[in-house]
């Protein structure tokens, strides 16, 4: 991977950090989608979202941050709801605006960085990020909930689903409760209403890795 001072040089959108994850793998996320499905792509919402959708609704406006190629977004946008999904992989986008025409569904993928959501100038009822958060270590998050509460209405509700630690064959980027709890927190304009055990589907394993489903809420 070429790199001019810690920016992807080939990054359409320039001055773009580097994330620790692309810093620790030397490759773009966007490489992630070159050769067929990454390991999260499962090519279908995750279980644990339409269970979460179908049983909570989801209000409003909503954000899918780190959309990858849509399945999510496109789940929650085939219900009604307007729908942004934002990446910084701009094959993941084009995968997903390709199943959107397919499939006849109305729907907004955008390239931008997760890190930065208020280049974005708008605001949402409701954001998701499925797979986004355990990617970002412990110095990127802070900036990363900040860039969050700078989207979400307040009131508004975000959902995390991430790699949990606790039981066997856990992700890659396994998360504690507590950490979620010391990152979400009322000093920066969140409060977390619930964490709770729930299963992250991938495509190496069988039922899943254990994941929380967190519901945040911005205050
Ligand atoms: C583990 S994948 C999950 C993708 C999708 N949410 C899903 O469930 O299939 C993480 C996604 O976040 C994207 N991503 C990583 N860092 C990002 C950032 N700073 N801004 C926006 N997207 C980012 C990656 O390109 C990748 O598509």
């Amino acid at each position: 991977m070429s790199e001019r001072s810690g920016t992807l040089a080939d990054d359409p959108f320039s001055g773009r950090h580097l994330t620790s994850h692309e810093r620790l793998t030397g490759l773009p996320w966007d490489a992630s989608y070159h050769d067929g499905p990454a390991p999260w792509d499962i090519g279908q919402p995750q279980p644990a979202i339409v269970r979460l959708v179908s049983e909570r609704g989801f209000a409003g406006a909503v954000l899918d941050a780190g959309c990858g190629t849509g399945e999510n977004a496109l789940h929650l946008a085939s219900m009604g709801l307007s729908v942004l999904g934002v990446d910084v992989a701009e094959t993941a986008l084009a995968i997903a605006r390709e199943k959107a025409d397919d499939r006849g569904i109305e729907v907004e993928f955008a390239a931008a960085d997760a890190l930065q959501l208020e280049r974005l100038g708008r605001r949402f009822d409701t954001v998701l990020d499925c797979g986004l958060f355990h990617t970002f270590d412990g110095d990127e998050r802070p900036g990363y909930v900040a860039s969050l509460a700078s989207v979400t209405e307040h009131s508004g509700t975000l959902y995390v689903l991430c790699f949990s630690d606790e039981g066997p064959d856990t992700g890659p980027h396994p998360v504690s409760r507590e950490e979620l709890r010391a990152v979400f927190d009322l000093s920066n304009g969140w409060s977390v209403a619930a964490i709770e055990p729930d299963r992250t589907q991938t495509r190496f394993h069988d039922d899943g890795a254990p994941a929380w489903l967190a519901t945040i809420k911005r205050i």
